[in-house]
């Protein structure tokens, strides 16, 4: 006879997601809604991933919540919202099925774990690995199925299109209760394999606004953004899906770095402004741009989120000339760190031309490293029990 297992556990991964056009304001905060839909590449997660194990036993006391190893507040209404939604759902689904007996009583009490695989003070966005996992994992401990990115929205808005690999359009929807405000995928990863992804993370001294906060005083002042919501971004939807859909990286490109450069230009239109590009920011929009320059066609494109880092595109054949140009516009200081992470590229030379061209007054130092990588697949359960980050008595295994 089977023994009762006095512990369900259940460990998944999520990915980061980095949008090429924006979502920047809400009309409902309590759900999370947003003012415009907004579309985003999934990035792969053998480079940057959240690992979350939940565990329910009835030994249970509480809800508990370590983060990076670390206890943290499982008060937070977010984390809440989203508890509730899932617990909710259970219950409707065992309602649903007749005779189908919940494998787990939903009055037990949860405890989860959870880990980035990049250091959270690089200043990539982890909150949208993070509630994307959070709802991926317990979803597979409760059984339930369907429609999950409405409940990782509740966590955080850019977390629903963590929910999908590949190119991904969170759809912004009419509905005041949010039942539509949903995230769909555009084309899975697969689609376009030539595309890469550089993350140029910047030396930065302070942590800039948060963008929760941030967002809502660009709602409340910026007219520029309203004009953006209304006229601008739903014409930039459908051109931006055509463009991946075709694998224009010309269209793509440009209309990328054109989306982020609003996105930044709203906040300088927010009063007080915000500024979250600095002068290493600049100094990487202007290398990308004399780079297109130089080759007359655009080769790489830019965009930044909520902070100075640039999220760099390009194309397989792209990549290991421009990470030598950035090595040569922002020299490494020499602190035994590894400047290029990530997928591997072969060092390049560089013309003259080019070097003369779009290598100006280099500032060493101004670009910590830059992390290669690309489109990658949604959020997966890891099968091997060696990998949960709880132990059998629920509590954070010594290595997590
Ligand atoms: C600039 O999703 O972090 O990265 O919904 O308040 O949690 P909340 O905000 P969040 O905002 C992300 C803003 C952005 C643009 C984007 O990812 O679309």
């Amino acid at each position: 006879m089977a023994e009762e297992k006095p512990l369900t556990v259940v460990t998944c991964t999520a990915p980061v997601n980095i949008a090429v056009i924006k979502y920047w304001g809400k009309r409902d905060e309590e759900l999370i809604l947003p003012i415009n839909s907004s579309l985003s590449v999934t990035l792969h997660q053998d480079q940057l991933k959240t690992t979350t194990t939940a565990a329910i036993s009835r030994d249970f006391k509480e809800d508990r919540l370590w983060l990076n190893g670390e206890e943290a507040d499982v008060g937070h209404p977010r984390l809440q919202s989203c508890l509730r939604e899932m617990r909710r759902l259970a219950r409707k689904r065992r309602g649903g099925s007749a005779g189908a007996a919940a494998p787990l009583s939903l009055a037990y009490k949860v405890h989860v774990a959870s880990v980035n695989n990049f250091p959270t003070a690089a200043g990539l966005a982890s909150s949208a690995a993070g509630y994307a996992c959070l709802v991926h994992t317990l979803a597979r401990l409760y059984g339930v199925e369907g429609e999950l990115s409405e409940v990782a929205r509740q966590g955080s808005g850019s977390a629903c299109r963590s929910m999908h690999g590949g190119f991904v359009q969170w759809l912004m929807g009419e509905r005041p209760d949010g039942k539509d405000s949903i995230a769909q995928q555009v084309v899975p990863e697969t689609h376009w394999p030539e595309l890469r992804v550089l993350i140029l993370v910047v030396s930065a001294e302070k942590k800039p606004v948060g963008s929760t906060a941030g967002m809502q005083t660009s709602v409340d002042t910026s007219l520029l953004l309203k004009h953006r919501a209304e006229a601008v971004v739903p014409e930039r939807m459908s051109q931006m899906i055509q463009f991946i859909q075709q694998r224009d990286f010309e269209g793509f490109g440009q209309l990328t770095m054109k989306d982020s450069n609003q996105f930044h230009a709203t906040c300088l239109d927010t009063f007080p402004p915000i500024f979250y590009l600095n002068d290493v920011s600049r100094h990487i929009i202007a290398l990308a741009h004399r780079f297109n320059a130089h080759h007359g066609k655009t080769k790489v494109a830019y965009t930044f989120d909520a902070g100075p880092n640039a999220v760099v595109f390009t194309l397989a054949d792209t990549v290991e000339e421009f990470v030598e140009v950035v090595k040569c516009s922002f020299p490494p200081e020499s602190n035994g760190d590894q400047f290029l992470k990530g997928l591997p590229a072969r060092p390049a030379s560089l013309s003259k031309e080019l070097l003369s061209a779009v290598v100006l007054e280099p500032v060493p130092g101004a670009i910590r490293y830059i992390l290669l990588t690309k489109p990658g697949p949604g959020p997966q359960p890891l099968d091997d029990p060696n990998l949960h980050l709880l132990g059998a008595d629920g509590l954070p295994c010594p290595s997590a």
